[in-house]
């Protein structure tokens, strides 16, 4: 299908076939078509928490230790890192479920060791499966070929093409035959190594050959009256061919859920082998897969325009239902500048998915291959990211049951400002944390948008009011600039080296109030990995409000065995006059005021023991 958009504005779809099912959202606002389209296609799922961590990866880790190296050398520069990933290296002769033991032998003692840390491990896979190991020698192809597991050819005999490994066969995973023998392949490996998730690539399906060894029959399905713009113009180029059969259907109807049929797959298997919520991370995807992945936007380079137009690719992704969505920090291909990488790293710490990920020969991109300077901004990127966590988690939770977007364009939040339309270069999570990151090299300033209202900087609690301005911000090298919005209440907790640790720390509220001095937010919270917690009612759900000088926080649901966390500090931003009291549930509480901010401390040692989450109220007198 093309869908080409036109200046008019209007869209002309062409399409080769298929069933077309065409629903209508009507909104009337951007969000509640976003609200309208998730409700149809299917929530995305609740990430299991260490999801929102630090990742990091690379295509070129040539050991077992000289992955391991690279997890020491972060925790020795305590730079928070929640899971390691290998790319194809790990395999013996990039066979799937197999891992060399000669340059991989310690991977399983790398896995325990990060397992020891609060640290989680993810492999990758491809769905060619090698078809040319000796008979009985390859468990995958022998039980595949038994179980008939493969993509057919146009007559019925198994479909060959070529990936990473030589020749190889396609599992179909339209067959629920298919997944149950997928499943078993990953028990089995998971036996050797205990991985935690899985890195599904190449499955659109990729194939280095056009069809397959034997091309593909000349058919109207192979060669259509019209083809749409793909590469390589044919429609079997780099994938297998239209006429294969699959047990649903001809490959020409299936094309495009091949990745959502394999997530499926996978994270039902996953959550069969860890019996927890599964991560699955896919290349390809179709609406509706937001419900088994996320997804990293594939290969880019380690440029500058490259980092500018992730931002449009990961708002794209929360508009399609699959919020778990990430760029490649730093670039796959090509080697990046060091100030590069820090600014990406920046603004990948708003990536709702944060990977850095880097391609075969190219050098070492992750924080610690860069100059003391350049590490720390990295490092200090990341702790703010990790102290945001209860925020981040809480915005996953609204996408899982309201189909909300988690990094979201600014112009759902301002549906009426024009100006907002155009925005690419800033975005927001939720409602009202505003991201303006740098995109240019050699400037300590960035330009960014600031709808009408009252907002305030996150570091510092200062108060700018726009009437819907461009402004220029201070943007040092260690700096991503943050800004709240008037109204809104931001759960943040003290950082830590994984999201284990800093999860279980007590939470800091910060109030940013509005003119007229209110404000309000809430507080997802539960054990962070049990699956259907929230289906399960094992979680508990906080809304915190300020009005009239008085702070409230309401349990709307709770679960105490989900619920360990507790509020340690209060900062109130916007605060005009300094109080002359603070009362915290009637009783005199410690406060600092500086410039329009008033910090209250040490609320959970007062409320100890009374509720894991606690019920409390400060007034301010004057
Ligand atoms: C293609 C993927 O897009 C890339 O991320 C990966 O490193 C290579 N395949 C090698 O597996």
């Amino acid at each position: 299908m093309d869908v080409i958009l036109q200046p008019a504005p209007a869209l002309t779809w062409r399409t080769i076939g298929g069933i077309l099912d065409f629903y209508v959202f009507l909104g009337p606002d951007p969000a509640s078509v976003i609200e309208q389209y998730v409700e149809v296609i299917g929530y995305p799922a609740m990430p299991i928490y260490w999801a929102l961590g630090y990742h990091l990866c690379r295509w070129g880790y040539h050991t077992s230790n000289s992955t391991w190296e690279v997890v020491k050398s972060l925790r020795n520069y305590r730079i928070p890192q929640d899971v390691q990933w290998n790319d194809i290296d790990y395999m013996d002769q990039f066979l799937d479920f197999t891992f060399d033991s000669t340059k991989f032998g310690t991977l399983p003692d790398l896995v325990k060791d990060l397992h020891a840390h609060d640290q989680r491990y993810v492999m990758i896979l491809d769905p060619g499966i090698s078809s040319v190991q000796p008979d009985g020698s390859y468990w995958p192809y022998d039980e595949g070929l038994r179980r008939d597991v493969f993509i057919k050819d146009a007559e019925g005999k198994t479909l060959i093409g070529k990936v990473w490994p030589g020749l190889t066969a396609y599992p179909d995973f339209s067959d629920d035959v298919t997944h149950e023998w997928w499943h078993e392949n990953l028990q089995r490996f998971h036996e050797k190594v205990p991985f935690d998730g899985l890195w599904i690539d190449m499955n659109e399906p990729s194939n280095f050959l056009d069809g397959s060894t034997n091309g593909c029959p000349s058919s109207s399905l192979e060669n259509p009256p019209y083809t749409p713009g793909i590469l390589g113009g044919l429609l079997r180029a780099k994938t297998v061919c239209a006429t294969a059969q699959q047990k649903q259907s001809i490959h020409y109807n299936m094309h495009s859920l091949y990745g959502l049929m394999e997530a499926k797959a996978s994270a039902s298997a996953l959550k069969r082998i860890v019996a927890k919520r599964p991560f699955v991370i896919s290349r390809s995807t179709f609406p509706s897969q937001g419900m088994y992945s996320g997804h990293w936007l594939g290969d880019n380079r380690s440029q500058w325009k490259d980092m500018y137009t992730s931002i449009a690719g990961i708002l794209t992704f929360n508009l399609l239902g699959i919020p778990l969505v990430g760029a490649d920090i730093c670039g796959f291909s090509e080697e990046p500048q060091e100030e590069l990488c820090v600014r990406w790293t920046q603004l990948g710490a708003f990536y709702p998915f944060t990977r850095n990920h880097n391609a075969i020969d190219m050098k070492p991109q992750d924080p610690t291959a860069f100059s003391p300077l350049a590490r720390t901004a990295m490092k200090q990127a990341l702790l703010l990211r990790y102290s945001l966590y209860p925020v981040l988690y809480t915005l996953f939770h609204h996408a899982h049951v309201h189909g909300h977007t988690v990094a979201r364009p600014i112009m759902f939040e301002f549906p009426k400002d024009v100006k907002t339309y155009g925005i690419d270069k800033q975005f927001l999570w939720g409602k009202s944390l505003l991201v303006t990151p740098v995109l240019d090299p050699g400037v300590d300033y960035v330009d960014g948008y600031f709808p009408e209202g009252l907002w305030y900087d996150y570091y510092t609690g200062d108060s700018l009011h726009s009437k819907g301005e461009d402004l220029r911000l201070h943007a040092p090298l260690d700096k991503i600039n943050l800004h709240l919005r008037e109204g809104s209440i931001t759960p943040t907790q003290a950082p830590n080296l994984t999201l284990w640790v800093s999860s279980g720390q007590p939470l800091h509220l910060v109030s940013a109030l509005s003119d007229d001095g209110s404000a309000s937010g809430d507080l997802f919270w539960d054990d962070g990995e049990s699956i259907d917690t929230y289906e399960n009612n094992l979680y508990s759900y906080i809304i915190f409000n300020v009005t009239q000088n008085v702070m409230t926080s309401q349990v709307l649901h709770s679960n105490v065995e989900a619920t360990y966390i507790t509020v340690e500090t209060a900062a109130f931003y916007g605060v005009k006059q300094k109080p002359s009291r603070v009362l915290l549930n009637s009783q005199d509480a410690a406060f600092t005021y500086r410039a329009n901010q008033l910090t209250v401390g040490e609320l959970s040692l007062l409320n100890k023991g009374v509720y894991h989450i606690i019920k409390h109220k400060y007034s301010q007198c004057c």
